[in-house]
Order: structure tokens, then sequence, then C-alpha cells
């Protein structure tokens, strides 16, 4: 039983070479798994956009809603299933595939949205003929990939897909070739009595796990496609007796048995790694929290909630943080750093412009290569980490107003009064929510913005 939640096994159809029967095998192989088990729940979609998946298992006057576009675009894959003929449901096939191809950010998109997708029982993918990222996602989120090959040059092809297992790091062992289109009129002399037995020579060679039962080339199948009804009929109801139909029950028996051996589908275990993940980022994040006062480091003041903005101070080796008001740091920036005596009001054209820059900029202070002792380097960088502008300042003439000063001095103060080899950088953050560039993915930013910077100092 898979209570609660429905995750589910996913088999994934996938060649490079075009025409060897990857959408045959996917429609039909629903269908007698449908047929073997009827109480197992089968779905099918395709990344093709030929419509075959529609034309075989739309039902007449069926009102249709969604497509596979829509579950890449986060729709939850049950809401997206439709009762198909012969038991099968089916998710409708779109033409928009092409304009989203961009919007797949990695190979792992399908799997994440299978493991929320609610869906039970064998999902079958069809793909294109390609290892386009739609396909690199599909052969992600299986737990079973079959490949149909015909010849050898289809068999060449299929390393291909092995080499992004290896670079992927998935297990080999979900890949099954399937010899397809076999003539058994061909025989030959010798070891390989026919096509059939030569294809699986040559797979076992290659170290590939080539399955048992082949499907014929059969001229019955072939006739499915073309009737005067202009749909695609299945072997199971007529193909009855033939080769195919066999092998298509014993290919249907494999993936039944393999389906209950597999206790925990990739789905699964993909949704269980995810919540590994969300927790431990929401622990990094409230240890980076911990220890972080809410109040600015130099006036002592919680940050003002609405403030446009505030920042963030973190010394390189992370080890000592903080906030600044906007207010305190634009009076360091005034007096220690444009050496503007006199206080400048909140409407004074100088001070908003100092203010509108420091909001777009990250600032970095390290101790100074100057011959002075206790001087210090000021770098104003974009945000995307090049360099605007460095000054050196001296930190013993500071005027005494300016607190943030003493901030830099308390950061990096080493041992006998002089300064250590580190640097403390100033990034602007949000002044309403100030702990959001700790989350995770807005820290991670930081860090690489951090380490582009440190690279140049
Ligand atoms: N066992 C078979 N015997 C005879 N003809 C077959 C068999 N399987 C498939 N065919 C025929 O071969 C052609 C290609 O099959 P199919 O569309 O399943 O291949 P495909 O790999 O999905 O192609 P594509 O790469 O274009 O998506 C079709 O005309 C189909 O009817
Ligand atoms: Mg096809």
């Amino acid at each position: 039983m898979r209570a609660m939640k429905n995750y589910p096994y996913v088999i994934t159809v996938s060649s490079e070479k075009g025409g060897v029967g990857k959408t045959t095998l996917a429609t039909n192989l629903a269908i007698f798994l449908k047929a073997l088990d009827e109480n197992l729940p089968v779905s099918i979609f395709s990344f093709d956009n030929h419509f075959t998946v529609d034309k075989m298992f739309s039902i007449k006057g069926q009102k249709l809603s969604g497509t596979v576009a829509d579950l890449l675009l986060e729709t939850p894959g049950c809401d997206l299933l439709h009762t198909g003929q012969y038991g099968v449901n089916y998710i409708p096939s779109s033409t928009a595939l092409n304009d989203l191809r961009g919007s797949l950010k990695g190979p792992m998109v399908l799997a994440r949205l299978l493991a929320m997708s609610n869906i039970s029982g064998i999902v079958i993918v069809d793909t294109r003929p390609d290892l386009d990222v739609m396909t690199q996602n599909a052969l992600y989120a299986a737990d079973r990939v079959l490949v149909p090959i015909k010849d050898m040059a289809s068999m060449d092809n299929c390393r291909n897909i092995f080499e992004l297992f290896d670079k992927r790091g998935l297990d080999r062992k979900s890949l099954t070739l399937i010899p397809c289109l076999i003539d058994e009129r061909i025989k030959f002399e010798g070891l390989f009595k026919d096509q059939k037995t030569l294809l699986k020579a040559f797979a076992i060679n290659r170290g590939y796990r080539c399955s048992d039962t082949f499907i014929s080339k059969s001229p019955k199948v072939e006739s499915l496609n073309t009737n005067p009804d202009g749909r695609i009929y299945p072997i199971l109801t007529h193909g009855r007796g033939t080769d195919v139909y066999s092998q298509f029950t014993s290919l249907g028996q494999n993936a039944i048995k393999e389906y209950y051996d597999t206790k925990e589908p990739r789905a699964l275990l993909f949704d269980s790694w995810q919540k590994e993940e969300d927790q431990r980022k929401k622990e990094a994040y409230f240890g980076r929290l911990t220890g972080l006062k809410s109040e600015c480091l130099v006036c002592g003041k919680e940050l003002k909630q609405d403030s446009q903005v505030s920042y963030y101070c973190e010394s390189s080796d992370g080890a000592a943080s903080g906030y600044v008001e906007s207010d305190c740091f634009t009076g360091f920036l005034i007096s220690a750093i444009f050496r503007i005596e006199r206080e400048l009001p909140a409407d004074d054209p100088t001070r908003m412009m100092i203010d509108q820059t420091a909001r777009e900029s990250v600032f970095v202070l390290n101790p100074g290569e100057g011959e002075s002792p206790g001087s210090i380097d000021f770098h104003r960088f974009d945000l995307s980490g090049s360099s605007l502008l460095k000054k050196t300042y001296p930190l013993a003439r500071l005027p005494e107003r300016d607190g943030f000063s003493g901030i830099v001095e308390g950061t990096l103060a080493g041992y006998e009064g002089q300064l250590r080899d580190a640097f403390l950088m100033v990034h602007p953050v949000s002044g309403e929510n100030p702990a959001s560039i700790l989350v995770e993915e807005n820290y991670r930013e930081m860090v690489k913005l951090k380490k582009r910077i440190a690279s140049q100092l």
C-alpha cells in the first residue's frame, strides 16, 4: 500500500534514433499493462508532437482540459489525467513544448513534478528521437528506461544515453534495450543465427542490459495505423494470435513484476530527498540567524521596517555579521569616504545621491596596503562584482561621530593593534525583510559574489 500520497512508477521509452518503434511500444505497453492488471492505474503522456497518444486514447466527445505543457508549468499531474480508451489515463499532447524548452531548468524538473503529481500506478513517457532537455528530464525521472533498437546504428546511438546516465550518476541497470522491428525471416550462418541474437550479443558485449523479449516486425502492426477511421488500433484488440501479441504480453508481465518489486519508486525517493533538502536549508537559515542582532550595529536601534533598504555586513570568514541602518551607513560614506564635514539633511541632493548609489552597490573594507599602519582600503563594486571605486583612508583620523568605522575596526582587529588579513563586506538588503538575504538561494548568491570580490582584492 502506498498510503496518503501517491507516487508513480515511471517507464520512459527513449532512443535517439527515429522510427524504431518507441511510440508503438509506449502506447501498446500501456494497453497491455491495463489488460493484465485491471486494478493497476496506467497513465501515459508524450513529449512528441505527433499526437499518436491522443489519437489512440482519446474518447469521442471528451472535454479536454490541460496538456503536458501544463504539467511542465506546474499543474499537478493528477489534475491533468484524462480517462482514455482501454482504461488507460492520458495527458493530452501539446504543440507548445518547443516554447517551454528554455524554461526547463536542468534535467530534474520532471522528476520533481512527478514526485508531486499524486499519480499512482505506472506512468509511461514517450519521447522524441532526440536527447534534448525534455528527453533528459524523462530519463532522469524514470524507474525503467526502455530503449528500442532495431539495428547496429540504433545500438551505436544508445551509447549517448548510457553516457548521460554515467554523467548524472544514475544507475545503468535501469536501462533496458529491446530489439524491435525484428524480421524473423532473416537468418545468418554460424554463431548468431538471427537479428535478435546478434543484437543481443553485441548489447551484452558492450555492457548493456538487453531484454529477453524482443518485438517482431509484423505487417499486422504496420497496418494498424492505416484504416478508414483514421484511428490507430492497438495490438491487444487487433493483433490477437500474432507473435507481437505474445511478445507484448511478456513485456507487460515483466514490467508489472518490476513495478510490484519496487517498494520505493524514484518519485518517492525524490520527494523525500527534496524534503530533506528543504529541512537542511531551513536549518542552515536558522543557523545564520542565530547570534545575529536585529538592531543596527552602529546606533543600536531596531531597524526601521519602513526604510527601503538596510545593509548586511559580514566578515570574510563569516565570523562577524550584523545589520546597519541605511542612515548610519550613508552617514559613514558622507563623512569618512566623501569627507563632507557638515551634516547633510535627509533631503539634501548630495545625500540622496550617495544614498541611491549605495543601495546599488556592494562595499568591501580591508586593511590597506599603504605605508601607514591602520589605513583601510575602501572598495565599491556593482552587484555583479565589478570594481567601481577604490579609496584608501586612515582609520585613526576618522571623525568621532562616525560609528561605522568602529565596526570596521572591531571586525578587522587582530593581535597587538594590528589589523588581520580579512575584509568586511557590506551588502544592501530589503528594509522590509533584511533576513531574506540569509535564505538559502539568496545567501548562496551573496557568497558567490563575495568569492568573486575576494579574488580581486
Ligand atoms: N513491430 C512492428 N512491426 C511493423 N511495423 C512497426 C512495428 N512497430 C512499429 N512499426 C511501424 O514503424 C513505424 C515507426 O514506429 P513508431 O512511430 O512507433 O516509431 P518511433 O520510434 O516512435 O518513431 P519517431 O522517432 O518518429 O517517434 C510506424 O509506421 C509503425 O507502424
Ligand atoms: Mg514516436
